[in-house]
């Protein structure tokens, strides 16, 4: 098992992004967990190097501010000492009013505010990463969408909007930086069960989000860390650019 690659997972805090970095601590790589609450990243950064031996450096970062990330994610990445995956999975949290909110409703501030999160936060930390892995020739960088991004709903378009410019970002990577041996791959999310996505729910939201999948249920936080642990793999070594839709079967195309 390899011991010497170092991924930076933002969002790690919590959700998704929390069960994406014990995963890759249990496989033996290190990791630059990023998120604001540094308190939660710091006990799971002495969890990770206690239990799984790795190394692990918690950075509190907001992502929607460029300055912090100059200031703290070179450095980070200068200390652990490299980069070779980067996954984009911090997100603007479910705020239901906003997601409830029509086309002609939507203010641009009200765009803009997620924007700063989900796609300008993932392009900020591909920038940062990037020089590095051009360095190296070698690198994966997996941003996260969702499925209204590929398929439209009648709700959530702010959020949407900016998940699509995460796919366009993820071919756009892959298109520029492939000649560097740099895979890029958007990872298009449906219903997982996070606290900050499923707990928001009504009992009838959560029962009628499970029966839309052809699965008939909502996908579980390991699920989705297992997937991108996977395409970090030489496995997927001749796969590039594309969207893989972990939705438990909801769009198919
Ligand atoms: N769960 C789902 O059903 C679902 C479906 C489709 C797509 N997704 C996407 O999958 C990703 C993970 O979802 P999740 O359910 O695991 O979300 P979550 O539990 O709400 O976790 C979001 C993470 O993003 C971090 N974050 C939020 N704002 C930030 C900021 N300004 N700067 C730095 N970090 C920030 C949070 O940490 P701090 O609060 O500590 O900063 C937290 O670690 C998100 O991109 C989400 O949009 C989720």
């Amino acid at each position: 098992m390899k011991t010497n690659e170092t991924a930076l997972i933002s969002g790690a805090s919590k959700g998704i992004g929390r069960e994406t970095a014990a995963y890759f601590a249990q496989n033996k790589i290190n990791l630059i967990l990023v998120a604001r609450d540094f308190e939660a990243l710091k006990n799971l950064a002495n969890e990770f190097t206690e239990k799984n031996k790795i190394k692990a450096v918690p950075v509190s970062v907001d992502i929607s501010n460029q300055i912090e990330i100059e200031n703290k994610i070179r450095d980070a990445i200068e200390k652990i000492g490299g980069i070779d995956f980067l996954i984009n999975l911090a997100g603007y949290p479910l705020d239901i009013s906003l997601w409830k909110k029509m086309v002609h409703e939507l203010k641009d501030d009200e765009i803009l505010k997620i924007m700063h999160v989900d796609f300008f936060g993932s392009l900020r930390l591909v920038r940062e990463c990037i020089p590095y892995m051009i360095k190296n020739k070698k690198g994966v960088i997996i941003n996260i969408s969702s499925i209204p991004a590929i398929d439209g709903d009648i709700e959530g378009a702010a959020y949407a909007f900016s998940k699509s410019c995460c796919i366009t970002l993820t071919k756009f990577i892959a298109r520029q930086y492939g000649a560097y041996n740099i895979r890029a791959y958007t990872v298009a999310l449906g219903s997982i069960k996070t606290n900050s996505t499923y707990d928001k729910l009504t009992e009838l939201e959560k029962s009628q989000l499970a029966k839309e999948t052809s699965l008939k249920r909502w996908g579980e936080p390991i699920e989705i860390a297992k997937l991108i642990y996977a395409l970090t793999r030489d496995d997927f070594s001749f796969v590039n650019g594309q969207t893989i839709i972990a939705d438990g079967g909801v769009v198919m195309h």
